[in-house]
C-alpha cells in the first residue's frame, strides 16, 4: 500500500471514524458531547473557551459574540430555547447573513443516519447544554 493510500486512510479516520468510536467508548445515546461539538464546529470563531477569541475573530469584521456571557446579558438567566434557535437559525442574528456563521440546523441535518451522527435537533441540544456549563457567574 502507498504511503498516500495510507495518509488518506488516517485522514478519513480522523474525520469520520472519530464520533463513532467517541460514541461506542461512552455507550450513551449521545454520540458526541456537546463540548466535542462546540470544539469542531465554533471555537474557531467563538473560542476555545466560547469567549469570542477564536483564531477566525480575527479577520471577522464584527467580533463573534463572547458565548460565556449570554447569561449575564440577559438578567442572569440562560435562555436556552432561544439560543438553540440561535445556533439552528430559525432566529435572525445580528452579524449572521454577513458573517456567515454556518447554518448548522442544515449543516448537520446533511449527517443524519451517517454512522456515529446524531440529529440535528440532539447536536444543537448538546451544544447549547454545553453553553450552560460555560456561563460566567
Ligand atoms: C464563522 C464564524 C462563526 C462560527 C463557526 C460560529 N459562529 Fe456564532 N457567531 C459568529 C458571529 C460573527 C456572530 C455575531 C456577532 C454579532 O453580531 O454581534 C455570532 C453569534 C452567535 C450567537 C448569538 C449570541 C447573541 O447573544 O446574540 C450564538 C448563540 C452563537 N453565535 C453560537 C454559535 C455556536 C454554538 C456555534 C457552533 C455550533 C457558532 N456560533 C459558530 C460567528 C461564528
Amino acid at each position: 500500500m502507498s504511503f498516500n493510500k495510507i495518509a488518506i486512510l488516517c485522514l478519513g479516520g480522523i474525520l469520520l471514524g472519530t464520533p463513532a468510536l467517541a460514541g461506542e467508548k461512552s455507550g450513551q445515546t449521545q454520540i458526541v458531547s456537546g463540548e466535542d461539538e462546540f470544539l469542531w464546529n465554533c471555537a474557531e470563531c467563538h473560542g476555545f473557551e466560547g469567549k469570542g477569541d477564536g483564531p477566525l475573530a480575527k479577520v471577522l469584521i464584527k467580533p463573534p459574540t463572547d458565548l460565556t456571557a449570554i447569561a449575564r446579558n440577559n438578567l442572569g438567566v440562560f435562555p436556552g430555547e432561544k439560543v438553540f434557535r440561535m445556533i439552528a437559525q430559525a432566529d435572525e442574528v445580528t452579524g449572521h447573513q454577513s458573517f456567515q456563521m454556518p447554518k448548522f440546523w442544515e449543516r448537520f441535518q446533511q449527517s443524519e443516519g451517517r454512522r456515529g451522527y446524531d440529529t440535528a435537533e440532539v447536536r444543537i441540544q448538546a451544544i447549547v447544554d454545553y453553553l450552560e456549563t460555560i456561563q460566567a457567574p
